[in-house]
C-alpha cells in the first residue's frame, strides 16, 4: 500500500477542532491497516497572519504543491477584520486555490434522513436530497483584473470587480460536470445570467455547443441563476448535478447547505487537472462552513463536514472509495441513532461535542468494518 502524503492546514477559528477529528480518523485508519497516511501541517489565515504576516507563506505553499492532497479546516474572523486586504485571512486560501490550478469544486449536498427535521424546509422538500454543486473555483470575479477601488478625487471613489471567463475555462468545468452526471442521475443544470452579462451568455454558448458535441447522452438545463436560487429552496430534487460560475456557486452552495440542515454538513473536493504523465491530480479538501469565530474554542462545532471532506479525498484523491463509503455510513448510522450536534440538535436528541461526535463517527466506522 502506497503512502499517501498529506497536508494538514487547520487554520482559524474552528479550524483546529474539527481537524483533529480528522487526525483522529487518520491515526485510527493507520492503525488498523486501512491506509497509510502521512502528514505534515502547516498555518494558514489568520494563524499565519500573526506567525508570519501573511495568509500563506512561500513555504507553505510549497508543502502543498509537493502534498497528495491538502487538508482544509476555515479561515478567517473578526480578529482579521482591520488586517490590509492583501493579507487578509481569505487571502490564503484564494492563493492555494489558485496556484494549485484547482478550478473544480464539487459541493455535494445530502439531506441524511435522521436530519430532515433540522433543515428549514419542510421535510418532504429535503428528505433523501443528493445533489452537487459543481463551482468554477479559479476564475470569474473572484480573480478577474482589474480589481481596483480608485479616489476620483471629488469625495467619490470608485471600485470594479471584474468577471471574466475565457472559453477553457467554461468547458473543463462543464466536463467535470457532465462526467459526474454520467456516474450519477444523468442530468446537468447549468445557472448563469446570460439576461445581464457577457459571462453569462459565453457560458451557456460554451455549456450547449460542448453537450452537444460530447455528451449528447446526459440531460442539459439552462436556468438563469436568480431562478436556479429559487427553485433551489422550491423543490431542491428536481436537481442533480448544477454547474455553475466562481460567484454564483459561492451563494448558491451556502443556500444548499441549508437544505441539509446546517452548513456543518457540508464537505467539499477542490480539484484540478489530471496530471496525464502521473495521473495524479493537485487536489484540496474542506468544509463548507467557516471558522464560526462565535462558537471557537468551547468544543461543540460539527465535526461531520470535516470528517466527510477527507472521505473525499479517499474518493478523489486516492481511489478509496470503499473506505470514503465507511466514513459516509457510519455518519448516517451515528446521526440515525441520535448523535447530534449543538447545530442539528432537536428534541430528545442527545447532544454532543466535536470530539464525542468525532469518536461516535469513529466506533461506528469499527463495527461496520468488522462486520
Ligand atoms: C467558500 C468561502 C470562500 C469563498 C471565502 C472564505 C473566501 O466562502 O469557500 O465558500 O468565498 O470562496
Ligand atoms: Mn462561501
Amino acid at each position: 500500500m502506497p503512502t499517501h502524503k498529506l497536508l494538514l492546514l487547520p487554520g482559524d477559528g474552528i479550524g483546529p477542532e474539527v481537524m483533529a477529528e480528522v487526525k483522529r480518523l487518520i491515526a485510527w485508519m493507520n492503525d488498523h491497516g486501512l491506509g497509510r497516511f502521512d502528514y505534515e501541517e502547516g498555518l494558514v489565515g489568520g494563524a499565519a497572519y500573526d506567525a508570519h504576516g501573511v495568509a500563506v507563506t512561500d513555504d507553505t505553499m510549497a508543502k502543498a504543491q509537493a502534498a497528495d492532497a491538502v487538508i482544509f479546516g476555515a479561515v478567517g474572523g473578526p480578529k482579521w477584520d482591520k488586517v490590509p486586504y492583501d493579507v487578509r485571512p481569505e487571502a490564503g486560501l484564494l492563493r492555494l486555490r489558485k496556484e494549485l490550478k484547482l478550478f473544480a469544486n464539487l459541493r455535494p449536498a445530502i439531506c441524511y434522513p435522521a436530519l430532515a427535521e433540522s433543515s428549514s424546509l419542510k421535510r418532504e422538500v429535503v428528505d433523501g436530497l443528493d445533489i452537487v454543486i459543481v463551482r468554477e473555483l479559479t476564475g470569474g470575479v473572484y480573480f478577474g483584473e482589474p480589481k481596483t477601488i480608485t479616489d476620483l478625487g471629488n469625495g467619490q471613489k470608485r471600485a470594479v470587480d471584474t468577471q471574466v471567463y475565457d472559453t477553457y475555462e467554461i468547458e473543463r468545468i462543464a466536463r467535470v460536470a457532465f462526467e459526474l452526471a454520467r456516474k450519477r442521475r444523468n442530468k446537468v443544470t447549468s445557472m448563469e445570467k446570460r439576461n445581464v452579462m457577457k459571462t453569462g451568455v459565453l457560458w451557456n454558448e460554451v455549456m450547449t455547443v460542448l453537450h452537444k458535441r460530447e455528451f449528447s447522452d446526459v440531460q442539459l438545463e439552462h436556468v438563469l441563476a436568480d431562478a436556479g436560487g429559487m427553485q433551489l429552496v422550491r423543490w431542491p430534487k428536481q436537481f442533480d448535478v448544477i454547474v455553475t460560475d466562481n460567484l454564483f456557486g459561492d451563494m448558491l452552495s451556502d443556500v444548499a447547505a441549508m437544505l441539509t440542515g446546517s452548513l456543518g454538513m457540508l464537505p467539499s473536493a477542490s480539484l484540478g487537472e489530471v496530471d496525464p504523465k502521473t495521473k495524479k491530480r493537485r487536489a484540496l479538501y474542506e468544509p463548507v462552513h467557516g471558522s464560526a469565530p462565535d462558537i471557537a474554542g468551547k468544543g461543540v462545532a460539527n465535526p461531520i463536514a470535516m470528517l466527510a471532506s477527507f472521505g473525499m479525498a479517499l474518493r478523489y484523491s486516492f481511489d478509496l472509495g470503499r473506505d470514503a463509503d465507511l466514513i459516509d455510513e457510519a455518519i448516517a448510522n451515528v446521526l440515525a441513532t441520535g448523535y447530534r450536534t449543538a447545530d442539528i440538535a432537536s428534541p430528545g436528541a442527545t447532544v454532543v461535542g466535536t470530539r464525542e461526535m468525532g469518536e461516535a463517527v469513529i466506533r461506528e466506522m469499527k463495527r461496520l468494518a468488522a462486520a
